[in-house]
């Protein structure tokens, strides 16, 4: 009866079956990461307040979270240090009983087959809170690269399989690739932070790892938000200088970014779903305001649509137990 020609895109949309055929992106638990926080001392185990469901651990409780990551079939964690100490230098970022180097060794004994990722950088371990050293005010550029490539070195020699420098200081992935080839890790990749805006969405994080900068912000190194070309510029430096895993941060209001980082450069992509847009989903679902799970699993999978290899999230365990439902 119909004389009207157009296309019939709902046939694709049918039953369940069709829809699942038809497809495009899919999440796996293969494509996730679980951010651990460890914190120095003992018998630790604190939520989080803005963070539901993310704990701080110490080191003699911290294996019942990382048992629970390895039966649920995760098969990364990134390893977030909280000092006891902290001074002008951030020095034990790169103590060789730093907590994160300690941490590392332990996971890696317990669990060898699990991927441990380091952060690198220095905010959580200076005492004023930035991610360098500081001089009449400034946050130097080139000094703070000793530190970070003592820092990079000292992870990897406690384990860590890959090495993830945050400080968004300029030629950081060069001096950190030197360092670790210089000391015999030539085999350690660097999953850089490479494109990491200066962003309100990490407030939650620095509650979580008391990393708030004491005076400033980071807006001398980490990105303006409005810019895209300087996104592409710093993507093609770390590039050029060795990195091996390209991350963009915060993911969801930076999606478009993804997308031009993963079509101009042949790297993993790794979409950071940070701090602020867990606390934010989170806290709608406990007033009953939206759903979590279709909420979560909807904005994962628009990170993957976007270009995102793998995703870095405090959802991942939830993600998991969600898929296999
Ligand atoms: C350290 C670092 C930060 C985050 C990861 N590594 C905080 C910052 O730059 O202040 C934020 C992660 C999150 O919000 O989940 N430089």
């Amino acid at each position: 009866m119909s004389t009207i020609d157009f296309r019939r895109h709902r046939r694709l949309r049918r039953t369940e079956g069709i829809r699942n055929m038809v497809r495009e992106t899919h999440l796996h638990k293969e494509d996730l990461i679980y951010p651990i926080f460890v914190k120095e001392g003992t018998n630790i185990k604190n939520e989080i307040a803005s963070m539901p469901g993310i704990y701080q651990w110490s080191l003699d409780l911290v294996e019942q979270e990382v048992k629970e990551v390895v039966d649920l079939g995760i098969p990364s964690i990134i390893l977030f240090g909280i000092p006891h100490e902290k001074d002008e230098c951030g020095t034990s970022a790169y103590a060789e009983d730093g907590i994160v180097q300690q941490a590392t060794r332990l996971v890696k004994e317990k669990f060898p087959h699990l991927t441990v990722i380091a952060d690198t950088c220095l905010c959580q371990f200076t005492d004023h809170g930035h991610c360098g050293v500081i001089e009449d005010g400034q946050v130097l550029n080139d000094p703070t690269l000793e530190l970070l490539v003592k820092t990079a070195v000292s992870q990897a020699k406690a384990g860590a399989d890959i090495i993830a420098p945050s400080n968004m200081m300029d030629g950081f992935v060069a001096a950190i690739r030197h360092g670790l080839d210089d000391a015999g890790y030539h085999d350690i990749p660097i999953m850089s932070y490479a494109v990491k805006f200066a962003s309100s969405f990490y407030g939650p994080f620095r509650d979580a790892a008391h990393s708030s900068p004491q005076f400033g912000d980071r807006k001398t190194y980490q990105m303006d938000p409005a810019n895209r070309l300087d996104a592409l510029r710093e993507a093609q430096s770390d590039v050029e200088e060795g990195a091996d895993f390209l991350i963009v941060k915060p993911a969801l209001s930076y999606l478009d970014i993804m997308r031009d980082v993963k079509d101009r450069f042949p790297l993993p992509v790794v979409a950071y779903n940070v701090s602020g847009e867990y606390s934010m989903i989170k806290a709608a679902a406990q007033n009953g305001w939206v759903d979590e799970k279709g909420i979560v699993l909807e904005k994962l999978v628009s990170m993957k649509r976007a270009g995102a290899d793998l995703i870095l999230t405090y959802f991942a365990k939830d993600v998991v137990k969600w898929l296999e439902q």
